[in-house]
This record gives structure tokens, C-alpha cells and sequence, in this order.
């Protein structure tokens, strides 16, 4: 039998992982399935143990999961830690392994896809929830200069500027923002609503990634704010091509060509 793999959420009917998972697969030879896993709010532990007596390999974890899943793993990497989530768990050895490679996969994305460097960047982080304490040491160890992290509420962005305690990382209000930046990552939840955060044109120059971890068919009002300043936009697809990359080979040592499945990905559903 092949091995088996899944991706846990709820919703989750949407998840594009396991067209990508498949295609990794197919590409690597690698023989293992990979299937949509709906827990039930509340039953993510007993989906788990479930999955992992169906003689699951791993899993990926989503929304609303990912704080389930860094507290139920038995064993967290140092990346997963920093998160303070986890978004992939390996079974083995009776160990529930927790790793985060959602920063990863946005590092990848902006360096290697986008081809912007990161090594002595300024980088504006926008939003201070869970999405946006997930990139924070991946963007540090990638070697930019600072990360300056703007919220609505002052107060969370402190308390993840002090949970870092590094001297790169400060806060600012949104109002405080008075020159351009090399990176502006939008990691509030703003685009959702269709909503854009307070931020001020003059982050924006010819010379700025704005980069929205959302993805949808038509740009993020993130984007179409952004553009309008002169900044390259880009949304969120990459990075979830690149983390998915990540945790196959964080679960089967092989890194997939993520090139193939842009092109894969945004044809009309
Ligand atoms: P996630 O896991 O996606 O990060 P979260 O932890 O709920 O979700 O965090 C959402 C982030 O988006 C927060 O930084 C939130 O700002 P507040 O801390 O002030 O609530 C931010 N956010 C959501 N909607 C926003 C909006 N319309 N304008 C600005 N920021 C917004």
C-alpha cells in the first residue's frame, strides 16, 4: 500500500494540497497518496490519533488547526517553536513531530521565485497575529536588516516584537510609517474582508516587493494598493507551492521542482 499522507482543516473541501502533493509525487516518484482531511471543530486531537492509527505517515495542518497541532505534538522543531504553530506533523516512532514550514516556503518564494533578496532587507510586516509570528524567523535567518512590525492593536505587536527580542524586529503604528521599504509583507487578515490595513503610501517605492500571503483569482486590495505606489506585487500562491515543497521533503528527503505547478495552479478552476 502506498503511503499516506493528508492535509487536516475545516474547512478544507478547497485545500489545493493534494493536487500538489500529487503532482510532487508524480514528479519524484515518490509513491504515496495524499487526501483532504476534514476534523470536526473541537476533535482535532481524536482526528489525529485516528489518522495516525489508519497508518498515516504525516499531515499537513491548516486553519483552525495549527496552535491544535504545535500543542499536540510530542516533539517541535526550532522553526515550529519560533511559530508558535505547526503546519506539518510527521508520525514516527510513536513521536507526534511538529515543523512550521509556512516562512520557509514565503523565504523561498520572494528569493528564489521573485528573485528579490532578503539579505540586508527592510522589511515592513504588517498584522502581528499568528500568520504574521510564523515568518519572522525564517525572514531573520534569510538575513535582512530589520523587520519593523506595524498593528491595529499596538499592543499584540509589542508582545511579538518582545517575544522575539532581537534587536531587528521593532513596532510601529501604522501611522508611523514614514519611508520606503524593501519588503512589505501584508500578514493581516484584512484582505478577507476585502479590507486593507492603514498603511501609508510612502512604504511603497519602484524598488518594493509587496507581497500579500493571501492568494485569491484577482488581486488582494493589499496588491491593488500597493501597485498603485509603484511597488511589484505578489500574492500568496507562491508561498504555498514552496511550503508544501518543504514539508514533502521535511516527510521524504526529496525536494520538488516547485516551477511546474504555477502554471498548474492558477488555470481557471
Ligand atoms: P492569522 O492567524 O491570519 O494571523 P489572527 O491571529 O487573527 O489571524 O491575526 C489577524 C491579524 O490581521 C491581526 O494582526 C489583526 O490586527 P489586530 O491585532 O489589530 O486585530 C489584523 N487585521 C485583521 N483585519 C484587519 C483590518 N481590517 N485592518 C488592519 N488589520 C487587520
Amino acid at each position: 500500500m502506498s503511503d499516506r499522507y493528508c492535509v487536516i482543516g475545516n474547512p478544507i473541501a478547497h485545500s489545493k494540497s493534494p493536487i500538489i502533493h500529487a503532482a510532487f509525487a508524480a514528479q519524484t516518484g515518490q509513491d504515496l497518496t495524499y487526501q483532504h482531511a476534514l476534523a470536526p471543530l473541537g476533535g482535532f486531537d481524536a482526528h489525529v490519533h485516528g489518522l495516525i492509527a489508519a497508518g498515516f505517515l504525516g499531515a499537513n495542518v491548516t486553519v483552525p488547526f495549527k496552535l491544535d497541532a504545535a500543542r499536540l505534538a510530542t516533539r517541535l522543531s526550532a522553526r515550529a517553536q519560533a511559530a508558535g504553530a505547526v503546519n506539518t506533523l510527521s508520525f514516527q516512532d510513536g513521536e507526534i513531530v511538529g515543523d512550521n514550514t509556512d516562512g520557509a516556503g514565503l523565504v523561498a518564494d520572494i528569493v528564489r521565485n521573485a528573485g528579490v533578496e532578503l539579505t540586508g532587507a527592510r522589511v515592513l510586516l504588517l498584522g502581528a497575529g499568528g500568520a504574521a509570528r510564523g515568518v519572522v524567523l525564517p525572514i531573520l535567518e534569510a538575513g535582512a536588516a530589520s523587520i519593523v512590525v506595524a498593528n491595529r492593536t499596538r499592543a499584540t505587536a509589542d508582545a511579538l516584537v518582545a517575544a522575539f527580542a532581537d534587536a531587528r524586529v521593532t513596532a510601529c503604528e501604522y501611522g508611523e510609517v514614514g519611508a520606503v521599504f524593501d519588503v512589505v509583507v501584508n500578514a493581516t487578515s484584512a484582505s478577507l474582508a476585502g479590507e486593507l490595513a492603514p498603511v501609508p503610501p510612502v512604504a511603497f517605492g519602484a524598488g518594493t516587493l509587496a507581497y500579500d500571503l493571501m492568494y485569491a483569482a484577482a488581486p488582494t486590495p493589499f496588491m491593488v494598493f500597493a501597485a498603485s505606489h509603484g511597488a511589484q506585487v505578489r500574492d500568496g500562491l507562491g508561498m504555498l507551492v514552496e511550503q508544501a515543497a518543504e514539508a514533502f521533503a521535511v516527510w521524504r528527503g526529496v525536494r520538488p521542482d516547485t516551477a511546474p505547478m504555477f502554471s498548474l495552479l492558477r488555470q481557471p478552476a
